[in-house]
């Protein structure tokens, strides 16, 4: 496979409410204390009444559009990342292709839990490296909120609501910012450790019945921990290799913004100094398939990543799926 994956622009949008560990507090068992401790956690955005993946997604896909340059008819393609689509149908790819004033294009959901951004962008290689001529829209969107039992404080203070998103095309091989390589893994017999059961075929909605606890997410927060961390160091050590490089090769580290304490130790396995490590999860808690084009979106504005940057991106989630993703700048 010759094409080169051209990242023409990448953007980010978060709900406007704040709510911050102390107004957690208000209803929750929990101190603001216990989750800056153990997560590194401060606030997180949260939806309006009403509002959906697709709304979040489209102000995100607004802006990278703009930063690439180009208008929504020009795209070719949507992949659309969520574990928390507006409706089963019609896909949130579908919506927000309506949402953005345009019709005919390839529309597609891809689900992987928190990993979804990188499936949804070797999705995307996919697509590029069969039509050289696309133009595809990954965006990565989450209301995890919906998906959240507020009764649970061991998992109601970890989540947010936020998307992502990025344009690709193909280019000449000189040509950056690019995707070098992305790798991808998954282990199904581990999927138990980290579920929402409830409102599938297997645990269907019932007319008129009250829904439990198995509609909401639920995990083994110390176990999906240990294989977050073993995951996202080997998967990275493994596609950096691939390539005949090490950490040292690497000028940022961005990892799934799940917890500060999962983000530090895949940078203290990877020998990845902290000053070299980028997290926002302070500010938005865990937004699952959002959280790391918000990051490299923010990263970008910030200018902490910049021009011959060579970025790399782990994500673990539900599934058990993981991945790394290597960018250059
Ligand atoms: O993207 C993947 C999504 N999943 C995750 O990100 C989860 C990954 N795991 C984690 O981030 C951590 O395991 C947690 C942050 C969830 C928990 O940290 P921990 O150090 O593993 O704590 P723990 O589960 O062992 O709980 C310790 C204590 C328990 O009390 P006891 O049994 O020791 O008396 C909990 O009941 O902390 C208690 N606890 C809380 N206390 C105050 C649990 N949640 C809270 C809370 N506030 N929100």
């Amino acid at each position: 496979m010759n094409t080169n994956f051209i990242l023409r622009g990448f953007g980010h949008h978060a709900p406007e409410r704040v709510m911050t560990n102390a107004d957690l507090e208000r209803f929750v068992d929990t101190s603001d204390e216990w989750i800056t401790t153990r997560t590194g956690i401060k606030e997180r955005h949260i939806v309006a009444e009403g509002e959906a993946s697709s709304d979040l997604g489209l102000e995100a896909a607004r802006n990278a559009l703009a930063k690439a340059g180009l208008a929504a008819s020009d795209l070719t393609h949507i992949v659309f990342a969520t574990f928390t689509p507006d409706f089963i149908i019609p896909s949130s790819a579908c919506v927000l292709q309506e949402k953005l004033g345009i019709s005919g294009q390839f529309c597609v959901d891809v689900q992987a839990a928190c990993s979804g951004f990188l499936y949804a962008m070797e999705t995307a290689r996919g697509l590029l490296a069969l039509n050289p001529q696309a133009k595809v829209l990954v965006v990565a969107a989450e209301v995890v909120t919906s998906r959240v039992n507020w009764e649970d404080r061991s998992t109601c203070v970890l989540f947010g609501d936020a998307a992502g998103a990025a344009v690709l095309t193909a280019g000449d091989a000189a040509e950056t910012p690019r995707v070098v390589d992305i790798m991808l893994g998954a282990d199904g017999s581990l999927g138990e450790l980290l579920t929402v059961r409830g409102g599938g075929s297997a645990i269907p909605y019932k007319l008129g019945e009250a829904v439990g606890e198995e509609y909401f997410v639920q995990f083994q927060g110390r176990e999906v921990f240990k294989h977050a961390v073993r995951h996202m160091s080997a998967i990275s050590q493994t596609l950096l290799a691939k390539h005949g490089m090490t950490t040292a090769d690497v000028d940022v580290l961005i990892p799934h913004q799940a917890n500060w304490r999962i983000i530090d130790a895949v940078g203290r396995k990877l020998e990845i100094p902290q000053e070299r490590v980028f997290a926002n999860v302070e500010r938005y808690g865990n937004t699952s398939a959002a959280s790391v084009p918000v990051a490299i979106s923010e990263a970008l504005d910030m200018g902490v990543i910049k021009p011959g940057n060579r970025v790399l991106v782990p994500t673990f989630g539900g599934g058990f799926t993981w991945g790394a993703m290597l960018l250059q700048f």
